[in-house]
């Protein structure tokens, strides 16, 4: 299970960073993402306080909760949502190989470069209209 959750879990991550997209929800999802965390800067805060909630290595992933509303939620290792039935919308990678050589220690640092910089929102848009 875990080499094959890593590996599945690396596509979606490189895929999510493919150049020319958005680089911050538009329209719907923009509006589900505000209403949900408050604002972009609000969803990139609660994304460090979760990956803080995930003792060593792992995952924050941008999936549904039961009711249906946007949640990000930690895993630990390699498990990511699909294995328990939810969708992964976006993962942020939060073993140390993942940051260790741009910030070190400064895990919050790689994910808001991840979020603020990298992410191609279309993507994510088309990951939840499939
Ligand atoms: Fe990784």
């Amino acid at each position: 299970f875990n080499n094959a959750a890593q590996a599945w879990n690396h596509v979606a991550y490189w895929d999510q960073f493919v150049p020319g997209g958005p680089n911050r929800p538009t329209g719907d999802l923009a509006t589900r993402v505000n209403e949900t965390f408050g604002d972009y800067e609000a969803f990139i805060k609660r994304a460090v306080d979760v990956s803080d909630t995930v003792f060593g290595t792992g995952w924050v992933w941008l999936t549904r909760d039961d009711a249906g509303k946007l949640a990000l939620i930690g895993y630990e290792d390699g498990n990511n949502p699909i294995a328990v039935g939810r969708p992964a919308y976006l993962g942020i990678d939060i073993w140390e190989h993942a940051y260790y050589l741009d910030y070190e220690n400064r895990k919050p640092e790689h994910i808001r470069a991840v979020l603020d910089k990298l992410v191609n929102w279309r993507v994510v848009e088309e990951r939840m209209s499939a």
